[in-house]
């Protein structure tokens, strides 16, 4: 099985694996208990925290783990939305989103906030200018996103955040995908939030976490969830401890490798173009290579349904776009990037640091005969 698909998820690396181990069975303390398994499992937990933090340039005590970046996202805005009391009431995010963001963003819309949608340029960036006229005084959040999962596209985010500072408002950016991929450091971005997702970076599912500026008691809204005070009560429940552990494990190795497996990425992804444009040439790729998250290709194959392709890729794992779109069809990254007409027909390839490019020439078979059945 061929598997090009990184920015759905990935493989837990195998020493993700085996630092998780001893916390399922041997030291399944709960690390909320006072007693010697409790501390033991508080100890591997406090590591963790660490080895997150050290990743995104943070402290520890600002790494608040929750199971996601969706629950991360969902967190952030359900605090605003529960604090009435605000004299500002407009919220600004970009319109390629996860929809993690964009859907609590627009419940706060139905709660009476405004919700600026900051448009992007053909590549999918913010377009700066039109975001300096449109992030005000009266702008309370706003929240952009780091990398794009769809087509790749890296955020100006240090100047958006220095946009929001100007202006008073607070900075998000979900950094679900940058996170261990590209640099992602919270003091030079200068955010006061940021969400982090542990399966994007090969560590396992259900796990991430907020950064929040100053911690916990820096919080500046009311905390969502009630329960038994965990994560300084803005995020209570039991810790997951083996999940918690295998993302500190995979931020240190994501920290040592970084700019290693960038090369790599960036080597393989080029090379995928240059034979992919050569044996067919009615391909485009729409991620902008220089700009993008390493790995990631969004390409249109005019003619070829994207869920057709995607259906007789048998033993490639490639997807049409966001997992999380799941069968909505175009997504609305792709209905503002690309050309109606070709929405319908493009794949998203991400490679990961155990990619290569066997396999390509199937996949460009697979195209070929799709492209042929046409003329038939
Ligand atoms: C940009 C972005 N935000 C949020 C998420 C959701 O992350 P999680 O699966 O950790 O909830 C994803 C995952 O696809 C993502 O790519």
């Amino acid at each position: 099985m061929i598997y090009w698909d990184h920015n759905s998820t990935t493989p837990c690396a195998p020493e993700v694996v085996e630092a998780m181990r001893p916390y399922w069975n041997d030291d399944f303390g709960n690390p909320a208990s006072s007693h010697i398994m409790g501390r033991r499992a508080a100890a591997a937990v406090n590591k963790a925290r660490q080895q997150v933090a050290t990743l995104a340039n943070a402290l520890p005590e600002e790494i608040v783990f929750t199971s996601g970046a969706t629950e991360s996202n969902n967190l952030l805005f359900l605090g605003v939305l529960l604090s009435p009391l605000q004299e500002r009431r407009q919220i600004a995010v970009s319109a390629i989103e996860h929809k993690s963001v964009l859907e609590p963003a627009r419940l706060l819309q139905e709660r009476g906030f405004e919700l600026i949608e900051l448009p992007v340029d053909k590549n999918g960036a913010v377009d700066l200018e039109a975001a300096a006229r449109l992030i005000t005084p009266r702008c309370l959040l706003v929240s952009v996103q780091a990398a794009n999962n769809e087509i790749g596209t890296i955020q100006p985010i240090a100047e958006l955040a220095r946009l929001a500072h100007d202006n008073g408002a607070y900075f998000h950016s979900d950094a679900a995908q940058a996170l261990g991929r590209i640099p992602f450091d919270v003091l030079k971005i200068n955010c006061d939030f940021a969400s982090f997702s542990a399966h994007k970076l090969y560590g396992p599912k259900g796990i991430g976490a907020l950064f929040v500026r100053g911690g916990a008691r820096c919080w500046p809204w009311v905390r969502p969830f009630r329960g038994g005070g965990q994560e300084a009560d803005l995020r209570p429940g039991t810790l997951n401890v083996p999940a918690i552990v295998g993302f500190g494990e995979a931020c240190k190795i994501a920290a040592m490798n970084l700019d290693k497996k960038r090369r790599f990425l960036d080597e393989l992804t080029t090379r995928f173009r240059g034979i992919l444009h050569e044996k067919i040439p009615t391909a485009r790729v729409i991620t902008p290579i220089e700009k993008s998250l390493p790995g990631t290709l969004s390409v249109i194959f005019p003619k070829v349904n994207s869920d057709v392709l995607v259906a007789n890729c048998k033993t490639i794992c490639i997807s049409r776009g966001s997992a999380c779109n799941g069968a909505v069809g175009v997504s609305h990254v792709i209905n503002l990037i690309v050309e109606g007409g070709y929405r319908e027909c493009v794949v998203r390839i991400s490679f990961g640091s155990q990619s290569s490019l066997d396999g390509l020439d199937l996949f460009i078979n697979t195209v070929h005969k799709l492209l042929e059945n046409q003329h038939e």
